[in-house]
């Protein structure tokens, strides 16, 4: 071997060892898996810091070629398993800190479910009902989509009646309508059943008109009770009884007269409030032509119905001054109600 290829062989071997130093710091300075890749190519791709020496090779003799190989081989040996090393170091730490980011502190407190309760014209509906049912009145359910037949005509309200407006009344296709009131459970529960009946039939009304205090959609309940001689005065002292029993004994409550088509006489019920008479129901004898309607016989019996409005009332317990309050749905405003 000759002096020139010695000093030409250790040349090469100077390199080769730079390179490997070089390129293992390279690898085990590497952050992230994705980086492994380009810096491995600088090194060891076709146009890696490594190509020139491989040409040098061609410097030497056919000899001196397979240990020149081979020193080149073992470096870059050595460099793929140090980028291998920063790759699988590289996973590893990526694992790591996802399992880091996702750790569950289970000395954290849990977070509540908000409960649900019961909304306030549920509460007010729910109490009324209760009380209604101990002076024995059965509950009755009718359906809210109706028949102009038993919303109006047989509860006596003719054709020609202002309350059939278009306005009022959301009429559907195929000669339906959503009720209006309660008062055509009365009718349906008088068809299915022979007198006495002594009925309250709470529920969903509709009407077209929407302002602070009235909506598309409120809450009435119903009452009826027929029987033999069944009067007036049995209307003033169970309604009366009803009223003491809601706002208690000493309130004042006055007997208003007014008109409803299926009643003769009506009244309206007014409470005291303190500063002013407040209109809680409507009421009366039940109309001879309703009566007649159902196949009932007004000589032989005779009743009183009434209707209230649960939404008002609602209102006027809690001091809710706009009625869309109760249908937006805003938990902060329901929540002031909950009972649990
Ligand atoms: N249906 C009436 C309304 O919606 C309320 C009513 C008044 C019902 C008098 C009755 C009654 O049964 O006797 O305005």
């Amino acid at each position: 071997m000759s002096e020139a290829l010695d000093s030409l062989q250790s040349q090469l071997q100077a390199q080769i060892d730079a390179l490997r130093v070089e390129a293992v710091a390279a690898a085990e300075a590497l952050e992230r898996e994705s980086d492994v890749p380009t810096a491995r190519a600088r090194f060891l791709g076709k146009k890696g810091a490594f190509a020139p020496l491989m040409q040098s090779l061609g410097r030497l003799t056919p000899a001196e070629r397979p240990a020149a190989g081979a020193l080149i081989n073992v470096a870059r040996d050595a460099i793929e398993a140090a980028f291998d090393a920063a790759r699988e170091r590289l996973v590893e730490k990526a694992l790591q800190s996802a399992l880091d980011r996702g750790r569950v502190d289970v000395t954290l407190p849990g977070r509540t479910v908000a409960m649900g309760a019961t909304h306030p014209v549920q509460q007010v509906m729910d109490d009324l009902v209760d009380l209604l049912c101990a002076f024995g009145f059965e509950l009755e359910d009718g359906p809210e989509v109706e028949t102009e037949t038993y919303n109006f005509d047989l509860l006596n309200m003719p054709a020609s009646h202002p309350a059939r407006d278009m306005q009022d009344t959301f009429y559907l296709q195929g000669g339906l309508l959503l009720r209006t009131q309660t008062s055509p459970v009365q009718i349906r529960t008088m068809q299915a059943q022979k007198p006495p009946v002594r009925m309250i039939a709470p529920g969903k009304v509709f009407r077209c008109d929407a302002d602070t205090t009235h909506s598309p959609v409120f809450h009435q309940i119903e009452g009826l009770w027929i029987d033999k001689d069944v009067t007036m005065a049995d209307l003033k002292g169970t309604l009366t009884h009803f009223l003491r029993m809601l706002y208690g004994p000493d309130r004042p409550v006055r007997f208003r007269p007014s008109f409803f088509p299926f009643t003769e006489p009506s009244v309206e019920l007014d409470v005291w409030t303190g500063t002013r008479w407040m209109e809680v129901l409507g009421a009366g004898m039940v109309h001879p032509q309703v009566l007649r309607n159902v196949g009932y016989d007004p000589d032989e019996v005779q009743g009183f119905a009434f209707g209230l409005g649960v939404d008002r009332l609602a209102m006027i317990r809690y001091g809710i001054t706009d009625i869309r309050y109760l249908w937006e749905n805003d938990a902060r405003f329901l929540r002031q109600f909950a009972t649990r």
